[in-house]
């Protein structure tokens, strides 16, 4: 259906942009912090695959050490972010800055006053902090020690982290996130990336799996008692807190109106995308879940007072990553495309990334709808855009035309979104910023309105400047969305 009425973003839409501590930070063992996840992984390219190596190595590339060292140019770049007009600016916060090992007695001084010093700068802009509490990295500790988010002790280590946050920083920060891209960890290697549990395999990351559905949905159950527990602390330390969901949003269409592939693509949708935000946003497991785990066997292990938890600690909002979308088949011969750390179908109708992801707009503006007609809650975009290859010109300009054209179209989406009457708040395209890529550990994806001079080696200034489509941003923020082109 085409749009045929004048739309306009809301008011006091919030524009931005995303980035994660892991990726963008460095400083990786500066003022007492501990190692996390994150940098126990080397760098690959986009056909090798990373390694897990739980000894750092002499000689070897390991991208979050250094990233693109935010951590001693923070205000430059907040600098930039503000010269685009951003109003708010997603950023996480790394786990191991505050509490080194985990389960330390006592938090970091020093790494609470880099966020303050974080936040002061964005305060001088006016930009509001959206801030995630945990995005893909925990304390390499709690990994060698609990074995991650298998062992339920290690919700107390989070909460407590949440405490110290929420007391520290109330007067700063209004807009957080529990966790990042949720959902993830019953995934491949997310359960190393979002479960920070140790996996089976030889430390490469691609194969790094732990494959024991029970031992992956307990470990997620100790997240959703640790993210309603935060929720619940969080609305009690601030009452005008929003604390919201973060889902990966796997937008899978049937391959054919074959009932069977409809059916399996529902199947998808409840298990791979609701399953999460059923329990974050409705407080309580839905019933296909429960049928899953008495298919498979699985029996998580519930405490007393856990369904009370997850009822009294619903989140305020719903926000979730949109890439691209795949198709989904009873058939298993059909041909397969990458994606946003999982994997589906082709769909013929699409085309994709040089990282083999399907672009496809509308699949926003459904995704949009269907997230909406499910928990009618404000809901936030808060990853989105286009990894590719930037070529830097003769006299230093970067013509990022194709980036420009794809979030264009999806923001064209949003507006439909939004005159369908989805309750839209805000939208933060991913890396705002190049940065390290959470899928490869590469450089040369690149996601940035502003370049970073630094390639997947390592090699580089890292001096910053501006892309076509930082200008092009620009506009689109200071028209409120009503200039596109
Ligand atoms: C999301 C993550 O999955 O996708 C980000 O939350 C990540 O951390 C982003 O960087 C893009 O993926 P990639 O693999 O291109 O970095």
């Amino acid at each position: 259906m085409k749009n045929t009425t004048h739309i306009v973003f809301p008011q006091g839409f919030l524009w931005g942009g995303a980035t994660a501590a892991n990726q963008f930070e460095g400083g990786y063992n500066e003022e007492g912090k501990g190692l996390s996840t994150a940098d126990v992984i080397t760098a690959g390219t986009h056909t090798t695959s990373r390694r897990i190596t739980p000894v750092l190595e002499e000689g070897v590339n390991y991208p979050s050490h250094e990233a693109i060292d935010f951590f001693h140019r923070y205000q430059e770049d907040i600098r930039l972010f503000a010269e685009m007009g951003f109003k708010v600016f997603r950023m996480s916060i790394a786990w191991s800055r505050i509490f080194p090992n985990g389960d330390d007695a006592e938090p970091n001084e020093q790494g609470l006053q880099f966020y303050d010093r974080v936040f002061a700068e964005l305060k001088k802009y006016n930009i509001e902090p959206l801030v995630t509490i945990s995005h893909y990295e925990a304390p390499f500790h709690l990994t060698q020690k609990y074995n991650g988010w298998s062992d339920r002790r290690v919700v107390d280590f989070y909460v407590r982290y949440c405490e110290v946050l929420f007391n520290r920083y109330k007067d700063v920060v209004k807009y957080w996130l529990t966790f990042n891209e949720i959902n993830i960890l019953t995934l491949s290697f997310g359960a190393f990336m979002a479960g920070a549990m140790m996996p089976e395999g030889n430390g490469e990351l691609a194969h790094a799996t732990v494959k024991d559905e029970q031992v992956l949905y307990q470990a997620l159950h100790h997240q959703f008692i640790a993210s309603a527990k935060a929720v619940k602390l969080g609305h009690e330390i601030n009452k005008d807190f929003k604390i919201g969901c973060m889902i990966a949003y796997m937008c899978s269409y049937p391959l054919t109106c074959h009932p069977d592939d409809v059916l399996l693509a529902q199947q998808k949708d409840n298990m791979s995308n609701f399953l999460c935000s059923d329990v974050q946003v409705r407080g309580a497991y839905p019933g296909f879940a429960k049928r899953y785990f008495r298919d498979h066997n699985i029996q998580i292990n519930m405490q007393e007072e856990d369904e009370n938890i997850l009822k009294e600690g619903r989140v305020d909002f719903y926000t979730f990553s949109y890439y691209s979308s795949t198709c989904v088949s009873a058939d298993p011969n059909q041909e397969k495309v990458g994606g946003n750390l999982s994997m589906g179908l082709k769909n013929p109708h699409l085309k994709a990334s040089a990282w083999d992801w399907q672009i496809d707009p509308q699949g926003l503006r459904w995704s949009l709808n269907n997230i909406y007609n499910r928990y009618e809650i404000p809901l936030m975009v808060v990853e989105n855009g286009l990894g590719a290859v930037d070529t830097v010109e003769e006299d230093g300009s970067i013509n990022d035309d194709y980036r420009i054209d794809y979030l264009k179209q999806h923001i064209e989406q949003m507006k439909e979104a939004i005159a369908d009457g989805v309750e839209l708040i805000g939208y933060t395209p991913w890396g705002c910023i190049d940065l390290v890529s959470a899928g490869t550990g590469e450089m040369k994806k690149r996601y940035g309105f502003i370049y970073v001079d630094k390639d997947n080696e390592g090699n580089g200034t890292l001096a910053r400047s501006r892309k076509k489509s930082f200008h092009w941003y620009k506009n689109v923020i200071e028209t409120n969305g009503e200039q596109l082109d």
